[in-house]
């Protein structure tokens, strides 16, 4: 049995006062139901962290650079990341894409670069509005997964996690209907088992887009929908916590 995982993105949101003021009411309030993980601003990583030693609450990146070290301004070594207490690292999401220009081989270097550091990467797969139209989502998302298939092989997805997330519904309030949401993760872990079954059956599938306390339970009772990446919802302790309950 795959256990879930609610993972929250606060992307470049908050205050370190607010960052503070979120980490204590979630460690106050953690109904122990399911794996929980905050990803903060990387300034602030360092601190929630250490808040989060001695808990079940594990500490993630919003991103992580494809490359060791060296003269790449701007960008953290998956290596610092570990030295932050990081669990898991971001990659690939939608607003890296399209907001910064990430090509499906940039993220699979980053995700590369994750794993080699011992990081859990959680790859964000998704289409955007104009592809979901088309009806061209399992393409998109199978050619997201064989960037990284290409470089890391399956055995790259033994630790890794996947987050399902269709653009459209990211912070839209717009959310995939359960059993539409299901079918492209059933998709996605059938496309992983074609290479190998166990890591398939291993690999926790998050959904993400507007998952907020109304909608998580339908969402999270789906067989392969193992928990959520949630961006707003997160940045309410009470909100996150209600995700959680119903994981
Ligand atoms: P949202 O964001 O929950 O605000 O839609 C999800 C995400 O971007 O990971």
């Amino acid at each position: 049995m795959r256990s879930s995982l609610i993972a929250g993105n606060w992307k470049m949101n908050g205050s370190l006062q607010s960052a503070i003021d979120l980490v204590e009411g979630i460690k106050a309030g953690n109904p122990g139901k399911a794996q929980l993980a905050v990803c903060p601003p990387a300034v602030f990583l360092m601190k929630v962290g250490g808040m989060l030693a001695e808990t079940e609450i594990s500490l993630g990146a919003q991103n992580v650079c494809d490359q060791e070290a060296g003269a790449f301004t701007g960008e953290i070594s998956a290596s610092m990341l570990k030295e932050c207490g990081c669990r898991y690292a971001i990659v690939g999401h939608s607003e890296r894409r399209s907001h910064y220009l990430e090509s499906d081989q940039l993220i699979a270097a980053r995700f590369a670069m994750a794993v080699s550091a011992g990081l859990n990467p959680i790859l964000c797969v998704g289409e955007t509005l104009y592809e979901h139209e088309q009806g061209v989502t399992e393409a998109i998302v199978a050619k997201q997964i064989d960037a990284v298939l290409e470089l890391c092989g399956i055995a790259g997805f033994a630790e890794a996690v996947i987050a399902y997330e269709p653009v459209w519904a990211i912070g839209t309030g717009l959310v995939a209907s359960p059993d539409k949401a299901q079918a492209i993760h059933e998709f996605i872990r059938g496309k992983l088992a074609a290479s190998d079954g166990d890591i398939a059956q291993r690999v926790q599938i998050l959904y993400g887009g507007s998952m907020n306390p109304a909608n998580a339970a339908d969402l999270l009772s789906q067989p392969d929908i193992d928990g959520g990446l949630i961006g707003g919802a997160s940045l309410k302790a009470d909100d996150f916590l209600a995700i959680a309950q119903s994981a």
